[in-house]
């Protein structure tokens, strides 16, 4: 990995003679994965992992079908509309206003409607199922 990848990453990091320390818990956040479930409308299921960036990112990089994440991520296309399962819910959270608006214009909107790309990966979400949408 090279330094300077680290020091932007973590400039509060010491750095001595090109050596860069990392605490225990940065580790901790590059190494652990979340697994994310995806069924496609089709009926497909498919288990995907990562560390960080957006579901909607995960899903659009892996070719899950029915995701395209058309707007890039910036909550106004709902092209990433995914059905929270019911006991997966306290995972994931509610939606934010913004993201309550947009779904209020997609018909398919349930009480579990989520949009991928406002739900950042980490490993409050490991293990959840998401139905896609569209
Ligand atoms: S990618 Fe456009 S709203 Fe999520």
């Amino acid at each position: 990995m090279p330094q300077s990848w680290c020091t932007n990453r973590f400039p509060d990091k010491k750095e001595q003679s090109g050596t860069v320390y990392f605490f225990v818990n940065d580790l901790k956040f590059l190494t652990e994965m979340a697994k994310i479930n995806f069924i496609t409308k089709a009926g497909v299921e498919m288990q995907l992992e990562a560390a960080s960036g957006s579901v909607m990112e995960l899903a659009v990089n892996n070719s899950v079908p029915g995701i395209d994440g058309d707007c890039g991520g910036v909550c106004s296309c709902a092209t990433c509309h995914v059905h929270v399962a019911p006991e997966d819910w306290a995972q994931t959270g509610a939606p934010g206003d913004m993201e309550k608006d947009m779904l209020e214009f997609d018909d398919n909107a349930s009480e579990f409607s989520r949009l991928s790309c406002q739900m950042s990966i980490s490993d409050e979400l490991d293990g959840i199922t998401l139905k896609v949408a569209n």
